[in-house]
Order: structure tokens, then C-alpha cells, then sequence
């Protein structure tokens, strides 16, 4: 149950709380010192990911550091691919890519058949060392992408950021597509099921890429598949808060209105009042800082913070994070009083 001292479940229940929960994507990452200094240790990240003790101290380096009300899981939206054998690769300055991707609509049959959660100890692993750690002092974020924007990375060749061979497979091998997309709900829905599992407290899907479809396609590409795996969730962990990070949702938000989710998390383009407006009091949101306000002055940052929160007319219901990830370069400095700021601000 939730309890007063738990801000973060509280919001997720559309409860009212003591604070304003705050945790920021990407809150573990390379603009910490001691992050640095770990990954210098693993040598490069897959490693860092893959060994268990260091990812369980990566997750607590930033609520040790600073004020948070939840810790996030350190891991990837890409290990589950990697886990059915397209191998997750890393090149500096190139972004994330596969050694094994799909280029060929034949392929698909084989990875219905792959079972991407026997290769996936290193997560149930650090779950448990995560837990053991916190002992339930703060909730611990388990997350997974969605189908689609998996299926992005996962399709055509070599490193890419426009993600063009997926757009083009909704003409090409829609039937295919599809089954893809359906193969992959199957293995997010059980990959968030062996997180709970394990221990985490809530599951999160990161939409990254929804932003990119047409219209014409956001519903059945993004929205539905999402809908499969919450189902599928919910149908064993049936009380298990539910995050979705709508990235890109834009003029479409009306279409999340029926999803089984207790949260929608947005990037900064859209604004959350009108979107409270617009879904009602009683789907929590999350957001959606500009996360260059950190490039600012503490005057600046203190500026944007208050605006955000002056905007919304009623707190309950409300999580303060970024519209998208820390980025590498940023000051910690600024993140501390970033947070800070955010509680200064809701303490009322
Ligand atoms: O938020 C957290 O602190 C938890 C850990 C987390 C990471 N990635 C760690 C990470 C989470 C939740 C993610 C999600 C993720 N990964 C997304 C969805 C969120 C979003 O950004 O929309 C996506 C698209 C990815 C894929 C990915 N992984 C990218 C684009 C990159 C950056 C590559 C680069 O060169 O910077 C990664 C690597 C990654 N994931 C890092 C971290 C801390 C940087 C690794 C390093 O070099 O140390």
C-alpha cells in the first residue's frame, strides 16, 4: 500500500502527497563523476551492464547523491534484442546499433521462437541487489522499450538515427511488420514480468520512437502493440503501476485515453496542463522539464522550474522529471539544485 512517505506511488495512485515526487531519465549516467569512474573500471558499458555488482552501484550513485524519490534500474532498452542474438554493439559517436540486424522480412519467424528471458540473469541479478540495497526506502523503476521502438533499432543496417528502413517496412512488409511487432510485445510483456519478479515496483515502457510514424500508423504500430503488453503484464502483476513515455505523441494524446496505464510520462513539446485538461484527474503525468535548462543559469533553471509547476493548477497526480535524458556533458552541479529547487518549490 502506498503511504505518505512514498510520493512517488502516491502519484502513481493519484493520491496527494506529502512532496512532489521528482526522478529524472537518465539519472545514472556519464555527467556523474563516480558514474565515470565505474565505467572506466567495467572498460565499456555493455560490461558495466552485464556485471551485475557494478550496475547495482551505478542505480544508487544518483539517490545517494541527490534527493530522489525513486531509483530506475540501470540497464538498456537494447538488452532485449542483444538477448535474441542480434548483438547489441556500442561505437563511440555512432549510438547503438546491431552486429546481426533484420534486413530481411523472413527472419521473423525465427525470433518468435527465441525465449530472450533465459539470457537475461544479469538483470533478475541486479533487481535483487537494487532491493537489497534500498530495502523498500525508495521505489525501484524496471522498464522496457516498446514493440515499435524496438523495431526501429532492430530493422535494416549497421548504426542509424533515422530509423528510415522501419518507416519503410509500414508499406513494404506491413503483414510482416505487424508480426514483428506482435513477437515483440510477447517478449517485453514477459521481460517486465521477470522484472517484477525480481523486485522492481514499478514498470516503465519507453515509446522513443512513436514521434516518427505517421498518424496514419501511430495506432496500430505504437499504441496497440503498448496494449498488448500491458495486457499481458497486467493479466499476472494485475496491481503493478504503469508508466508509458510517450515521446513524439504530439496532436495524438487522446489515443492513450483507454490504455491500461496508471502514468503517462511527456517529452517537452507538449504542455501539461492542456494535456490534464484534455485526459482528466485521473491518469498521473510525468514530466517535462526542457532537460537543456540545465545548460542554464541557477536563476534560469530555478525560472523554468517554477513556471512548470506554476502551470499546473492542481499537483496531485504529478511527477516532476525531464521531457527526455540527462545529457552527458551536463554540470551535476546543476542537477542537485535542479532537484532541489523542485522541492523548494512543492513543499507547500
Ligand atoms: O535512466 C536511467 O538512468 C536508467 C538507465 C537507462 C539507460 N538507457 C542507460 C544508458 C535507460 C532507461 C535507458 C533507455 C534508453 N536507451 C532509451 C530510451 C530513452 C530515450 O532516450 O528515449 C534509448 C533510446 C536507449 C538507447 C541508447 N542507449 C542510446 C541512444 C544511448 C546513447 C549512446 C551514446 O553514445 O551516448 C545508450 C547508451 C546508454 N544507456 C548510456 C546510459 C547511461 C550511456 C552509456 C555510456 O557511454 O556510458
Amino acid at each position: 500500500m502506498p503511504s505518505p512517505s512514498d510520493p512517488f506511488r502516491d502519484a502513481l495512485a493519484y493520491k496527494p502527497s506529502l512532496r512532489t515526487p521528482v526522478w529524472l531519465m537518465r539519472q545514472a549516467g556519464r555527467y556523474l563523476p563516480e558514474y565515470r569512474a565505474i565505467r572506466a573500471q567495467a572498460g565499456d558499458f555493455l560490461t558495466l551492464l552485464k556485471t551485475p555488482k557494478l550496475a547495482v552501484e551505478v542505480t544508487l550513485q544518483p539517490i545517494r547523491r541527490f534527493d530522489l524519490d525513486a531509483a530506475i534500474l540501470f540497464s538498456d532498452i537494447l538488452t532485449i534484442p542483444d538477448a535474441m542474438g542480434l548483438e547489441l554493439c556500442f561505437e563511440p559517436g555512432e549510438g547503438p546499433y546491431f552486429k546481426h540486424p533484420i534486413k530481411n522480412p523472413r527472419n521473423i519467424e525465427q525470433l518468435a521462437a527465441c525465449a530472450p528471458v533465459e539470457h537475461l540473469e544479469y538483470v533478475w541479478s541486479t533487481i535483487h541487489g537494487v532491493k537489497s540495497e534500498i530495502m523498500g526506502h525508495k521505489p525501484l523503476i524496471g522498464f522496457s522499450a516498446s514493440p515499435w521502438t524496438l523495431a526501429c533499432y532492430m530493422i535494416g543496417e549497421g548504426p542509424r538515427r533515422d530509423f528510415e528502413d522501419a518507416l519503410c517496412w509500414l508499406y513494404q512488409y506491413p503483414t510482416e511488420l505487424s508480426q514483428l511487432l506482435s513477437i515483440l510485445a510477447q517478449h517485453i510483456g514477459d521481460y517486465l514480468i521477470h522484472q517484477i519478479d525480481s523486485g522492481v515496483d514499478v514498470a516503465m515502457l519507453f515509446d522513443s520512437w512513436g514521434g516518427i510514424l505517421p498518424s496514419t500508423h501511430y495506432g496500430a504500430c505504437a499504441i496497440e502493440p503498448v496494449r498488448q503488453v500491458l495486457n499481458r503484464v497486467q493479466a499476472v502483476h494485475p496491481d503493478i503501476p504503469t508508466i508509458l513515455f510517450a515521446r513524439g505523441i504530439g496532436s495524438r494524446m487522446e489515443m492513450v485515453r483507454n490504455l491500461p496505464i496508471r502514468c503517462l510520462a511527456l517529452d517537452s513539446t507538449v504542455d501539461l496542463s492542456l494535456t490534464r485538461q484534455l485526459l482528466g484527474n485521473s491518469l498521473a503525468l510525468q514530466g517535462n522539464l526542457d532537460p537543456h535548462v540545465l545548460y542554464g543559469t541557477h536563476e534560469e533553471i530555478s525560472k523554468q522550474v517554477h513556471t512548470l509547476i506554476q502551470s499546473m493548477d492542481d499537483l496531485t497526480g504529478f511527477i516532476f522529471n525531464l521531457g527526455h535524458g540527462i545529457r552527458p556533458d551536463v554540470d551535476f552541479k546543476n542537477v542537485g539544485f535542479l532537484i532541489d529547487c523542485v522541492h523548494q518549490e512543492t513543499r507547500s
